[in-house]
């Protein structure tokens, strides 16, 4: 069952932003890379450090902390199986934007191996 949390439309970042907000005791970042929208928990799994304020490399986010990079997608670290920050899908239905909450990933079948 899905659990769709709508993003007010002042929140919803213009292209190159990005936008933090809270939703029942969850932080969120969401983040537009040319139009293309990614949603991702705002704590890095590693430490806690926020990652809203990452410097971005194309899809890849720089944890601030300790460098850490987390691909937007799919939440993973390249070269670390099994470890990465939850990400959301993100819908867009009829000009109004949705997080779908009930889907975080990397989930098992994601296999955070993958080479950036
Ligand atoms: S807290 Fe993010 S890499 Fe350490």
């Amino acid at each position: 069952m899905s659990r769709l949390l709508e993003v007010p439309a002042a929140q919803v970042p213009p292209a190159g932003g990005r936008s933090l907000f809270r939703h029942e005791g969850k932080s969120l970042v969401l983040f537009n890379l040319n139009g293309e929208l990614y949603a991702i928990d705002e704590g890095c799994p590693h430490n806690g450090a926020s990652l809203f304020g990452g410097r971005l490399d194309g899809r890849l986010l720089h944890c601030p902390a300790h460098g850490l990079r987390f691909d937007l997608a799919t939440g993973c670290v390249a070269g670390v199986k099994g470890f990465g920050v939850a990400t959301y899908a993100v819908e867009l239905q009829q000009g109004r934007c949705f997080i779908d909450l009930s889907r975080p990933r990397p989930q098992e079948s994601i296999v955070c191996l993958q080479q950036q």
